[in-house]
């Protein structure tokens, strides 16, 4: 990697792909559209190190799996995949991308949950779910939630659910990320420049989201391989990946940046899952460093002695070169890329880390 005169590393041209080499449907092909999740690196980045660092076979292990774009990427090149993560709904996510599926059984639930059913009766709803959703909204969420224990692929389906729910909230259609507030009357839609209503119903939603997910976890069951595929709900401080590892992949939370359980809040109330918020590290700045230090600790531990331990950061606070130093690693390589922002109201230029390091 050529090295500017301040010691800074050069965008690195190959890893910074413009709209039109790296258009949107390639980032979100087949699983990665799922479901919405703010934060996750795009595919092709992962591709790239993972055939760069890792062989068919070798294990790779990511300890901040996120929705799964590292289990998914490394699985179709044919490696063995690990992943842990705090949020249970993102372990429901990543193993919901990273599944076998059976293609007639799958056309069998989409046939089950179109047919028109008989409505159960309405379920006692939480504050949370009161507040949030319509009436009828919440009554068709409910209906659909109650048809997917006659389906053969439940956790595909709950997270159908939590999609048709994030799209039918009671949120402004411009702030979908993190609505503050519910809207229950008109107001000025800054997406689509023209006044708006808050969304009364989900059966839309749900129509079009089973069969989007369907066609989605078809098109990647062409590529996906038989390596084998796990995921752990825990706090990767304490999680040890299931035997030796020969690549770390992985980008970890930063400070103050996202709140990775708040932005999928609907999905724990509708799925009844045990949210971990106190445990999330980079809430605060206050004991980041030592957390992540820790983590990558106890994967430098499970590394072989040839293994690279490759970490995906915007260090905007240049915590990182204490961060490796603390967890055993040396950094042998850092490269910049620039990333291409096309979506929401952010707007500039936008680089991201990533370092190679050893122990
Ligand atoms: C930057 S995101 C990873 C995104 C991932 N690379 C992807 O493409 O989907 C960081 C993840 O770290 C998880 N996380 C935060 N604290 C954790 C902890 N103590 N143990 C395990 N995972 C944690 C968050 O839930 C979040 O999913």
């Amino acid at each position: 990697m050529t090295t500017q005169a301040a010691g800074l590393p050069a965008v690195d041209p190959a890893l910074s792909w413009s709209e039109a080499e790296l258009p949107e449907r390639e980032r979100t092909k087949h699983v990665h559209r799922l479901h919405p999740y703010l934060g996750k690196f795009v595919p092709q980045l992962a591709e790239a190190f993972l055939r760069r660092y890792a062989r068919p076979g070798q294990l790779v292990w990511d300890p901040f799996a996120g929705s799964g774009t590292t289990l998914v990427e490394a699985n179709a090149l044919g490696l063995r995949a690990a992943g842990c993560d705090l949020s249970a709904f993102n372990c429901l996510l990543a193993e919901v991308k990273t599944a076998p599926y059976e293609p007639h059984a799958l056309v069998a639930d989409v046939a089950w949950l179109s047919a028109p059913g008989a409505q159960p009766p309405p379920a006692i709803a939480s504050p949370y779910l009161s507040r949030w959703f319509a009436p009828a909204a919440l009554a068709e969420l409910q209906a659909f939630r109650a048809r997917i224990a006659g389906t053969a692929y439940p956790g595909l389906w709950r997270v159908v659910l939590s999609r048709a729910a994030r799209s039918a909230r009671l949120a402004r259609h411009d702030d979908l990320d993190f609505p503050r507030e519910p809207v229950r009357g008109e107001y000025f839609c800054h997406k689509h420049r023209r006044v708006c209503r808050p969304v009364g119903e989900a059966n839309k939603f749900l129509r079009r989201y089973v069969r989007d997910a369907a066609c989605r976890v078809r098109e990647f069951g062409e590529s996906r391989s038989d390596a084998a595929v796990t995921v752990l709900e825990g706090d990767s401080r304490e999680v040890d990946p299931p035997g030796p590892v020969d690549l770390v992949f992985t980008s970890p939370p930063y400070p103050g940046l996202i709140d990775y359980h708040e932005q999928h809040a609907y999905a724990f109330e509708l799925l009844g899952l045990e949210r971990r918020d106190p445990d999330e590290i980079g809430r605060g700045v206050r004991g980041y460093c030592e957390d992540v230090a820790a983590v990558l600790r106890r994967a430098r531990r499970a590394l072989r002695r040839d293994g690279r331990v490759v970490v995906v950061v915007n260090d905007s606070r240049g915590l990182y070169d204490g961060i490796l130093a603390a967890a055993g690693l040396r950094l042998e390589e850092r490269i910049l890329r620039e990333v291409n922002r096309r979506t929401g109201r952010r707007a500039g230029a936008y680089y991201e880390e990533i370092l190679v390091a050893r122990p």
